[in-house]
């Protein structure tokens, strides 16, 4: 099949999983909603970074949905500034999945007190860009909001203040059973019986990070997570020409941190760092090449990402688009496992990240090459949670709505994210 007849049977499969999983209707407190869930049933609620990504493929077919899905998803959140990792729009999570979720009480809830990787501002700069004709009023209509957002960010999960964000449960970074998180969470990790002593733990707690760091080990400054949260402060930054300069301060500040502690020169990758003593997580998973989106690092250290890592057949240069664990370690596991997701299967998001960034710095050819492979499963299995990168076999849920970000890739598309010379950070 021709390039030009893959892209748009990827395309019109997109819309019709997007149109399909679109969820409208009316909180039982009357707050209406409007989202596309990531699949149904397992996955019928709003999840907060599948929103984003959700909210950016809808432009291509349908751009006010594309801004309800993102007011949807700030409704969602608190007057504080806090907005959940999933939101229970129409009923409660389901009572088998409820004590799974972290939530205040095992039932009742309408959003869990975890974050998700939060990306709002990144993607409601995308949107907004892609509304200046119909709704020109978008890109500011919600920067009180979005400014409250990441400043409980800063200031409720920088617990100690050096420009990274603390996760304190594996599914805040959206990767729930990395193997990055193995020995940190140990009996209590997202896929062993203890994961539900961890959220009990916390119900106690608050969620209150402070208190949980000072008490406890499991806690991670994560490596993917803070690259989204640079790159979003970064949108907000451009986006809000009142405040901006503070949030470009915070993000170069982000940078800055990921580059002096979370990078290990010998190896070219960078690590979470674990507990309270903050130990490197030598671990090499997709996150670890994440801050190659960051236009602000050196581009020989960016290219080394490429180079060794990306395109290695031996570690992430695999058939079909980039694993989410690096083919060399141990842990990799290519094919499906119960409750176990992230450790080793290619999720479209990784290459939605990273291919961009390959195409910026001149590997337009290669990154060509991830982006068809992945499109090649994705016709030959559908749009999947995520494929084995050994076969392209899809694998687990079936019409997952952020696999539709193929159609951001297409070869020739503008930017995912706007690049920022980000000329604060030094080495
Ligand atoms: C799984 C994934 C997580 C995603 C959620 C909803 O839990 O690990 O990243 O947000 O499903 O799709």
């Amino acid at each position: 099949m021709n390039a030009e007849l893959r892209v748009a049977k990827v395309r019109a499969g997109a819309e019709r999983v997007l149109r399909g999983n679109w969820r409208e209707g009316h909180r039982r407190d009357g707050v209406p909603y409007a989202f596309t869930c990531p699949a149904t049933p397992r996955y019928r609620h709003q999840w907060y970074w599948d929103s984003c990504f959700h909210a950016i493929a809808w432009l291509q077919f349908d751009p006010a949905r594309a801004r309800e899905e993102l007011r949807t998803l700030l409704r969602s959140g608190r007057l504080d500034g806090f907005i959940p990792h999933t939101a229970f729009w129409d009923r409660p999570a389901g009572w088998r999945r409820a004590p799974f979720y972290g939530t205040h009480s095992t039932f009742g809830n309408e959003a869990t007190a975890t974050i998700q990787t939060p990306l709002i501002a990144l993607a409601w700069e995308r949107v907004a860009s892609a509304s200046t004709d119909d709704d020109p009023g978008f890109a500011t209509e919600a920067l009180p909001q979005l400014r409250l957002h990441y400043d409980w960010l800063a200031y409720e999960r920088d617990v100690d203040g050096d420009g990274l964000l603390t996760i304190i449960h594996p599914d805040e970074s959206g990767l729930d059973d990395s193997p990055k998180y193995d020995d940190l969470f140990g009996w209590m990790r997202h896929d062993r019986p203890g994961f539900f002593w961890l959220i009990e733990r916390y119900r106690r707690l608050g969620y209150d990070a402070r208190r949980i760091t000072e008490r406890y080990e499991e806690h991670v400054e994560d490596v993917l997570v803070n690259v989204f949260y640079a790159l979003s402060l970064r949108a907000l930054a451009r986006l809000d020409d009142e405040h901006g300069e503070r949030f470009a301060i915070r993000a170069a500040q982000t940078e800055q941190a990921l580059l002096d502690r979370c990078y290990d020169e010998r190896r070219g990758l960078f690590f979470d760092l674990a507990g309270r003593d903050e130990r490197p997580v030598a671990i090499s998973t997709w996150s670890s090449l994440a801050p190659l989106a960051l236009s602000s690092l050196p581009d020989e250290l960016r290219r080394r990402l490429v180079e060794e890592q990306l395109l290695h057949p031996g570690r992430y240069g695999a058939r079909y688009g980039i694993p989410s664990v690096s083919m060399e370690e141990p842990s990799f596991r290519p094919g499906f496992q119960m409750w176990r997701c992230w450790r080793g299967p290619s999720w479209v998001n990784a290459t939605w990240l990273l291919v961009p960034a390959m195409r910026e710095l001149g590997y337009e050819a290669e990154a060509g090459a991830i982006v068809a492979s992945l499109e090649r499963a994705a016709l030959r299995g559908g749009f999947r949670e995520y494929y084995n990168p050994v076969t392209g076999h899809g694998l687990a849920a079936r019409d997952f709505g952020f696999a539709t970000l193929l159609v951001d890739l297409a070869p020739g598309a503008a930017a995912v994210y706007a690049s920022d010379d980000g000329s604060m950070i030094e080495t």
